[in-house]
């Protein structure tokens, strides 16, 4: 049966003489998804894994659930692509990618963007070699430093209104200037805040060093459709970047994309590093998705993006006015900086409301769910796909929390995170291979970390392994579980240290 239907994909995909490198697809296809698609309408008798036979073994409650989607639960499998070159499709739909996103090639992530941003740390390895990294890096970049052995220098984030945003421009250089035999910079930007920084100016300092740029754009990706004069990774020339294309781009969860651009320095260890990270046996639903979503920004994006952009203007006009609400707006950033207009941030603290306890009766009470709260703030991700009604709703909630004081909360001092400005006694790898114990939080002061503690969300670690542990830490992390924060890291309550 396979090959009756492998006939009929060659027909479709490959040039009379037979080459398929002479077909050329061009962004109106989806090579993948819809070759993917054509196959599962095949009616093939499957012997091969998955076992659940297209949903028909899954538990009950689940086949309902699951419905026909599950028959899209499928791995590589030789009907759905081309026998000649297993790879072949996969690589198209990637090519289009690269040519859409303005990159010089482009991989599909199935295991988030934590894999990209893991295999382009590893791609860098030379243990013990300095890498400067942002401070306000999210836990991925951490465990590619344990993956790599190498060394990071810290380079402290820009605050604004209390939340860790790119680097200064100054900052930069002057770390440049430092450290001028590290092996790359790599920064996070735009924030899980949404507030993105003076970009082009770090990427014309890293060319003049010919320091290799990379970016964590988890959050970014779409800025480009809101306003093209927002810089953004391909824009500014970067040499490699990481895309959390599930995370409000439309693809489903836990896809992403990693794309480099002409002058990345070290493509084949980075192919190796996603060989070495990657499941053999990638989900082709999360792939035909990226395909699909690819599609639908290069022909779509800038209406999607558009339209979110201003449903949350809309959000923003109801509720600015509030006395008990302050809202983070764009005029308040410093210059160089700006603020995603789909990324609503605000407090109810001049009403008496923590983030998290406001987040709690917003769930509860009003069956509406935020990206995530922490101590002072809630966060809002606006979608293209979001129905205006859901604004209003939301609108009317904020208004009822802003007018209420049902809580007493008083601000603590302990914020915001207070970061070890010292270098590390260890590179996080050494600090995780040497031998270690788990003590209770409050006797971990001065004790050198063996794993790192984030608060999540944002994925921000509070310590990475290799970092001494200071009592404000301590400080903090028990104030943040105290109002109701999750803190990534804790084990019952007690942390791993070096006991070295
Ligand atoms: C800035 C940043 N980078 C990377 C990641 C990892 O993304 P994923 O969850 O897709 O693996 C996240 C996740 O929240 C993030 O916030």
């Amino acid at each position: 049966m396979a090959s009756t239907g492998q006939k009929e994909e060659s027909k479709k995909f490959m040039s009379k003489k037979g080459h398929m490198s002479t077909y050329s697809f061009s962004q109106k296809d989806a090579p993948l998804f819809e070759n993917f698609l054509a196959y599962t309408k095949k009616g093939i008798a499957a012997f091969h894994t998955p076992g659940h036979r297209g949903g028909r073994g899954c538990e009950q409650l689940f086949r309902r659930w699951g419905g026909r989607f599950l028959r899209l639960d499928l791995t590589e499998l030789k009907g759905a692509n081309l026998e000649q070159d297993p790879d072949f499709l996969q690589t198209q739909a990637e090519e289009l990618a690269a040519e859409a996103f303005g990159a010089q090639k482009s991989y599909f992530l199935v295991n988030g963007a934590s894999i990209g941003v893991m295999a382009a740390c590893l791609a860098l390895r030379e243990a013990g070699q300095e890498i400067l990294v942002a401070r306000n890096c999210h836990l991925s970049v951490v465990n590619g430093l344990i993956l790599s052995g190498l060394k990071p220098v810290f380079l402290p984030p820009t605050w604004i209104a209390g939340l860790p945003c790119l680097p200064s421009t100054a900052v930069v250089q002057d770390y440049l200037r430092r450290y001028p035999r590290a092996v790359g910079l790599f920064l996070t930007n735009p924030g899980y805040h949404g507030i993105y920084g003076p970009l082009a100016e770090i990427a014309a300092l890293c060319k003049a060093q010919h320091l290799p740029l990379l970016l964590d754009e988890a959050h970014g990706g779409y800025l480009r459709y809101i306003d093209p004069c927002i810089a953004e990774a391909s824009s500014v020339g970067a040499d490699l970047w990481v895309w959390g294309v599930h995370k409000m781009m439309g693809s489903l969860t836990q896809t992403g994309m990693l794309h480099i651009g002409p002058d990345f320095p070290y493509p084949a260890q980075l192919e190796e590093a996603l060989q070495l990270l990657s499941s053999t046996s990638p989900s082709y639903l999360l792939l035909a998705s990226l395909d699909s979503t690819r599609r639908q920004l290069y022909f779509k994006g800038r209406k999607m993006f558009r339209r979110a952009a201003k449903l949350g203007s809309i959000l923003r006009e109801q509720v600015k006015e509030l006395p008990g609400l302050e809202l983070i707006e764009p005029v308040v950033l410093p210059a160089g900086y700006g603020l995603d207009p789909t990324k609503i941030i605000l407090s109810l603290a001049p009403a008496g409301w923590s983030g998290l306890a406001a987040e709690t009766v917003l769930r509860r009470r009003y069956r509406i769910q935020p990206e995530y709260a922490d101590r002072d703030y809630l966060y809002f991700f606006i979608s293209y796909a979001q129905e205006k009604r859901e604004i209003f709703r939301l609108a009317k909630a904020l208004q009822s929390l802003a007018g209420t004081a049902e809580s007493a909360w008083e601000e603590s001092a302990v914020c915001p995170p207070p970061w070890n400005n010292r270098p590390l006694a260890q590179t996080p790898r050494s600090a995780v291979d040497q031998p270690s114990v788990y003590l209770n939080l409050a006797d971990a002061t001065g004790r050198v970390a063996a794993g790192l503690v984030a608060a999540y969300p944002p994925g921000i670690p509070l310590w990475v392994p290799g970092e001494e542990i200071t009592p404000s830490m301590v400080e903090w992390i028990t104030a943040f579980q105290q109002q109701g924060g999750y803190v990534r890291g804790l084990k019952n309550g007690q942390v791993k240290v070096s006991s070295a």
